[in-house]
């Protein structure tokens, strides 16, 4: 009888061992054990996935949003034109001086661009695209993410100056979320500043008597 007894306690306390086991792996979860071949154990920490990164949102936002389309000058490659990315988001090359604003027939037509992408005329003068670098001295080095984020929302330089022209997209980007905004302008910090003295854009009068010259 006593044998018998033995026995069972013998067995309860085994199951015990086995549950608090279980129990132990499904409370710490510290670590994924995992066996590689040839016998050996690889011991990966398990970390709740990491925040996203800043710059690297704020690049996503910047390519998906098309803003290298005006501000990475375009230059001539083997399949056409390409972005001449020595000069990401530098804006309107300063050694590119443009000629007089063709005059366009009477008709539809109603802007004419660079072939770099980076001027444009239309209605509203000649505009050249910004270098949004982080150079201190033409660029936005020396920008706030505040200014930054109250240039896009109220499409007037700085918030504040004077208006932000045509083909400038702002009526799309002043929807960019505080986060975007902030995560953008990371991005536009970390990468190479490019000294690029953007011209400074010419009125619709000023564009009409060029183009007469
Ligand atoms: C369709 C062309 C186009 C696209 C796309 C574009 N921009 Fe611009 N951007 C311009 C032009 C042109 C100017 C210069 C306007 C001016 O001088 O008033 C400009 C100016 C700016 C300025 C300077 C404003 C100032 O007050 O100095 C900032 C900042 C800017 N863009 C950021 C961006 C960002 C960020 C994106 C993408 C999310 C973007 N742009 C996409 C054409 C564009």
């Amino acid at each position: 009888m006593a044998d018998w007894k033995w026995m069972v306690l013998l067995a309860g306390a085994a199951v015990g061992l086995a549950q608090s086991a279980g129990a132990a792996d499904a409370l710490a979860p510290a670590a994924v054990v995992e066996r590689v071949p040839g016998g050996g154990v690889l011991n990966k920490p398990v970390t709740p996935a990491p925040p996203v990164d800043r710059v690297l949102r704020g690049r996503y936002l910047v390519e998906t949003g098309g803003c290298g389309d005006c501000h990475t000058p375009l230059k001539m490659g083997k399949n056409g034109p390409e972005p001449d990315l020595t000069r990401l988001l530098s804006g309107h090359p300063q050694s590119l001086s443009m000629p007089p604003v063709p005059k366009l027939p009477d008709g539809p037509w109603l802007v004419v661009s660079s072939a770099t992408n980076t001027a444009w005329a239309g209605p509203w003068g000649v505009s050249f695209t910004a270098n949004l670098t982080p150079d201190g001295e033409t660029g936005l080095g020396r920008w706030t993410a505040k200014q930054f984020a109250d240039t896009m929302r109220t499409g007037k330089h700085l918030g504040f100056g004077r208006e932000v022209l045509p083909p400038m997209p702002i009526p799309a980007y002043k929807n960019f979320n505080d986060a975007d905004l902030d995560a953008i302008f990371a991005y536009l910090q970390a990468i190479p500043p490019v000294r690029n003295r953007v011209p400074a854009p010419v009125p619709p009068a000023g564009a009409a008597s060029s183009a007469k010259k």
